[in-house]
């Protein structure tokens, strides 16, 4: 857990994303396994999801989603301190997808590394730009969240294969002279619950050499059920103390962007923290759960709709594999 906050000195100055160009709806998922679009739909809240190409790798999105926050920012890429990618599906094994981004950006007075903390990625990424930046490290930073999930995903599992989409989400952070920026974040684990949701073939637990390893062993599996048991509990707790942390209530705040996992999961959340539809970001129907990538995706979404404005108080909360979770509380 990581403790700070008082006023903001970093801000979040520009935003982009990209996501699969090759859409997979619960209509395509019927005729692939045993399910249907009323229990998709009824379960998660999920109608299609973006896949990339074949060919299309995490640093292409990243380039994409970089490419249009920067220009946001009003910024170039030789602005750029760091670059911070948070995905659990890299171009390689290494080197990080941050160094191979950051050759395509051409943004060469950068320390580049990835974060492995699934799909609380990206505000991991937010939270470590915010101490950097205070601390007089850097100026500038990239924070992304990335995945391309369709290169783990087993297409034969219905419990898994209608979740999940590829996508990417960026936010370029820079020192804040005024009172935006962000107020408060928050980081935790529990290490415990690591085997309801992972990928353990391809490490040095389960060596890819080694040839006699199943097929399954290199995909995502999860305990669905399990998993959500703990999600509710975990997001709120996440995003009660981001606001604790922050000095304000939910009342304060103007848009709550929580990670797109599950419809069912939003609105149970949104009902104990008494958040109306219209002050929450929802486009788990179009994307699916895109993993890290699902908050900053959201964030330029609501952004370029005119549902997040300057000046707007801003809540995210995400959970995921680890477990790991994390949330933060900014005034774009
Ligand atoms: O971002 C990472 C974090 N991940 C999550 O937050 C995911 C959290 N979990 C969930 O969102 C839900 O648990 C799921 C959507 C994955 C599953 O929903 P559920 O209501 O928990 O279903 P379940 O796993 O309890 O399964 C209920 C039934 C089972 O059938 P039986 O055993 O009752 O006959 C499943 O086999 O639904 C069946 N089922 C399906 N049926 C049609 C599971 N997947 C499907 C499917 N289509 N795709």
């Amino acid at each position: 857990m990581t403790d700070n906050n008082h006023r903001p000195v970093a801000r979040i100055a520009g935003t982009g994303h990209a996501s699969g160009t090759r859409v997979l709806t619960n209509f395509d998922l019927e005729r692939m396994v045993d399910t249907s679009d009323e229990w998709i739909t009824a379960r998660t809240g999920i109608k299609e999801r973006h896949l990339v190409e074949n060919g299309t790798v995490t640093s292409d999105l990243c380039s994409d989603a970089a490419k249009q926050a920067l220009a946001d920012a009003g910024l170039s890429a030789e602005n750029l301190d760091y670059i911070i990618v948070g995905t659990v599906t890299g171009d390689m094994k290494f080197p990080s997808t941050a160094s191979i981004l950051q050759s395509k950006l051409g943004a060469y007075n950068a320390s580049t590394f990835d974060i492995s903390a699934a799909c609380s990625g990206f505000i991991y990424g937010l939270d470590i730009a915010d101490s950097l930046i205070r601390s007089g490290r850097a100026e500038t930073i990239l924070v992304i969240g990335a995945e391309v999930l369709s290169s783990m995903t087993n297409y034969q599992d219905r419990k898994t294969c209608v979740l999940f989409g590829d996508g990417a989400g960026a936010a370029v952070v820079t020192r804040s002279d005024d009172d935006r920026g962000i107020l408060s974040t928050h980081t935790g684990s529990n290490g415990d619950l690591a085997h309801l949701l992972y990928c353990d073939g391809g490490g040095s637990l389960k060596p890819a050499m080694n040839r006699d390893l199943p097929f399954e062993d290199f995909t995502l599996r999860m305990n669905g059920n399990e998993v959500f048991k703990h999600a509710v509990r975990i997001m709120d707790h996440a995003a009660l103390t981001a606001l604790e942390k922050a000095g304000i209530s939910p009342s304060d705040v103007d848009m709550f962007i929580p990670h797109q996992a599950n419809i069912r999961i939003i609105d149970a959340m949104a009902k104990r923290l008494s958040f109306s539809r219209d002050r929450i970001m929802i486009n788990i129907d179009r994307y699916g759960n895109t993993s890290t990538a699902s908050i900053p995706t959201a964030l330029n979404e609501a952004r370029l709709a005119g549902r997040v404005r300057e000046g707007d108080v801003v809540l995210v909360a995400a959970f995921g594999g680890g477990f790991t979770w994390a949330s933060a509380v900014f005034r774009m």
